[in-house]
């Protein structure tokens, strides 16, 4: 499984990926805001840190706008994966994009038959928010799980299932057991996954009692 960041937070970005283990970048409109930046500076910016897929998302809700927004933003880097809600129109915009050579990640996808959709659009991912169908009491999981199941039954679909709205390291194990392709996420929770307190302690003692022999490595 592939680990991207869910950020447009360029110091983030950039500390997390020094770790080598981030293969792409999603963004959506409420984090480029967040960011503070205007949309093609940043997302310049994370291409030239992050190799591999970056998601910059339409904004527009209809097909030919979307085209217009994907257009330019396709110019910024080859890197660039164009992100479309899943609408009618976002799905045509996918099918146009995909058929033209570009990566599309569809996303907002909260039932399988939308990632089903998705994939006969030609998406390269599909983004189901199983955070957000948890906050209503809804099971984020087994909805991976049908994607899983659903796009396995059809060898020929190559659309990767990317897990979005990922709140914590539990989320984690259990889309890797599932078998997405890709999990995103917040720079907290890829913290959260090498973080463990037994770590911290094990190496406080391995490093006490070394300093009591004088030795060293260099
Ligand atoms: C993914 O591409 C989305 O940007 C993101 O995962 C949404 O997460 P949220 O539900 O925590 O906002």
């Amino acid at each position: 499984m592939n680990f991207f960041l869910d950020s447009a937070d360029i110091r983030e970005i950039r500390d997390l990926a020094d770790s080598g283990l981030i293969s792409g970048v999603t963004t959506n409109p409420s984090l480029i805001t967040k960011s503070g930046q205007e949309i093609k500076k940043v997302i310049a910016e994370i291409c030239s840190i992050v190799e591999g897929p970056i998601s910059a998302e339409v904004t527009a809700t209809t097909y030919p706008e979307m085209m217009q927004e994907a257009a330019v933003l396709t110019q910024i880097s080859e890197q660039v994966t164009i992100k479309v809600p899943l609408t009618f129109d976002g799905l045509k915009a996918c099918k146009t994009l995909s058929d033209q050579g570009t990566m599309v990640n569809v996303t907002l996808c909260f039932s399988a038959t939308q990632a089903l959709l998705a994939a006969r659009a030609g998406a390269a991912f599909i983004s189901p928010f199983l955070g957000r169908l948890d906050d209503i009491s809804m099971d984020g999981l087994q909805l991976i799980r049908d994607i899983r199941l659903i796009y396995d039954n059809y060898p020929e679909i190559e659309t990767a299932i990317l897990a979005a709205s990922v709140r914590h390291p539990y989320h984690v194990l259990e889309v890797a057991k599932i078998g997405a392709d890709v999990v995103t996420l917040p720079g907290k929770t890829f913290r959260q996954l090498y973080n463990h307190p037994l770590t911290d302690q094990g190496l406080e003692a391995f490093l006490k009692d070394w300093k009591t022999t004088g030795q060293t490595i260099l």
